[in-house]
């Protein structure tokens, strides 16, 4: 059912909010520390932009209002740690939705700590530890770009999904059996 957007704003809104539920992405906490602070939230819009810049270049989209947008622009860094399937209570911590706030909300997990400061979770599946470059204000949202200073890579396993605003895992497809193609006579 096609849905116009441009009629009715807030009913648009809201229809691009749903459509966009669809959409499965994984799940990952934006740290960053310096003199600024500590803080981190977390994120399902984190985005590979290009292996192919002077230094492989990510972004990630974070809403103005959220603690943690100002601390990562001032200082300028972050690590986005991505989590695996059983990591669900980390990214409801870092989400606001257990009442944890500011440090307490560290208590989750186990930190090293990246190139740039930002805290690392000693077991995600990848973490990327990466510089800002520049960041552009769409409507409530920071599109924030940055290049990856190191990364680390954990062992190979099922990542965090979230879609349809629930948290769930990959299944791997069973593979398809050689599709046979009939010969044209
Ligand atoms: C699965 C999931 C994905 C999220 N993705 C984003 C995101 O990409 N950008 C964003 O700004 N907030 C996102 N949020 C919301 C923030 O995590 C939440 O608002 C956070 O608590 C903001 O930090 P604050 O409480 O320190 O202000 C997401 C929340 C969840 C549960």
């Amino acid at each position: 059912m096609t849905k116009s957007i441009s009629h009715n704003r807030e009913r648009g809104r809201a229809s691009f909010l749903e459509a966009m539920s669809r959409v499965a992405s994984t799940v990952s906490i934006v740290t960053t520390d310096g003199p600024a602070g500590r803080a981190a939230l977390t994120v399902s819009s984190l985005v590979s932009v290009s292996a192919d810049s002077p230094l492989p270049t990510v972004l990630v989209c974070i809403n103005k209002s959220s603690a943690a947008c100002p601390v990562i622009l001032s200082n300028g860094a972050f690590c986005a740690n991505v989590l695996r399937e059983d990591q669900q209570h980390i990214a409801d911590i870092f989400a606001g939705r257990t009442g944890h706030v500011g440090e307490d909300r560290f208590v989750a997990a186990n930190w090293a700590k990246g190139t740039s400061g930002a805290p690392q979770l000693v077991d995600p599946l990848a973490s990327l530890d990466c510089r800002v470059t520049h960041s552009d204000l769409v409507g409530a949202h920071h599109v924030i770009f940055a290049e990856v200073q190191s990364l680390c890579i954990g062992s190979r396993e099922q990542p965090l999904i979230y879609a349809n605003r629930a948290y769930g895992t990959t299944a791997p497809l069973a593979s398809k059996p050689d599709v046979l193609v009939a010969k044209a006579a």
